[in-house]
């Protein structure tokens, strides 16, 4: 879902362009790269961490959203970067064949996509073997996002189950390297770094 009017704004706020910079730095901290890589980000917003990670790493950087608004802007700000992308596309419907990137970074979108699961299920589908999802979401219980949605001003807050999450990635043969939960008044902020494990297909092919 687009953000509302409000949401934007402080998404865009120089505070959240620092908030989702210091955030990347400390993340890709747990990633060990290769020589080059090829990154994508899911709903990048202001596009401020791709545009920090196309500046600082050897590899090329696919930057998508669902919001037209936010890419054409961020596509205006961006044309010297040669290696980073700014894409129109849907996390529930990724236009990428499978096993495309060695490293995908979603910050605090999946909250907003009724059916996160399906983004979940593309992620893997996208993400090569051994590569690494650097990922961080604002978690709501049900409760807040039901009163969310019969609110007439609703940010389409969707709930997020932290232990479907976990299964997910279990059940998805993902090692989870670093993960943070941390308590506030109506939510949670969850930050983690996963890896995908190598499937016997592709250790044969190493
Ligand atoms: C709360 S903002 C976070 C933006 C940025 N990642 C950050 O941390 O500042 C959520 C972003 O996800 C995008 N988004 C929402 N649903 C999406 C979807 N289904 N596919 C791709 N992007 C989506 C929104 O347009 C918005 O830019």
């Amino acid at each position: 879902m687009k953000m509302l009017g409000f949401e934007k704004l402080l998404v865009n706020s120089p505070w959240s362009k620092k908030r989702g910079l210091t955030l990347a730095k400390k993340l890709l901290e747990f990633v060990e790269f290769e020589e080059k890589t090829d990154f994508m980000e899911i709903g990048c917003g202001n596009g401020e961490v791709s545009k920090y990670i196309a500046k600082t790493y050897m590899g090329t950087v696919t930057a998508i959203d669902i919001d037209t608004r936010q890419i054409d802007a961020n596509i205006l700000a961006a044309t010297k970067l040669t290696n980073l992308k700014f894409m129109i596309a849907d996390a529930v419907n990724l236009p990428f064949k499978d096993e495309s990137f060695d490293v995908i970074i979603s910050f605090g979108v999946l909250h907003h996509i009724d059916g996160w699961q399906k983004a979940l299920a593309e992620i893997n589908r996208v993400l090569k073997p051994g590569g690494y999802l650097v990922y961080a979401e604002v978690i709501y219980p049900e409760s807040i996002s039901s009163m969310d949605k019969m609110s007439r001003f609703s940010f389409g807050l969707e709930a997020i189950d932290i232990d479907e999450i976990q299964n997910f990635f279990d059940s998805n043969s993902f090692e989870k390297i670093h993960s943070l939960l941390e308590k506030s008044l109506v939510c949670q902020n969850y930050e983690a770094v996963y890896k995908k494990r190598l499937n016997i297909q592709s250790v044969i092919e190493l």
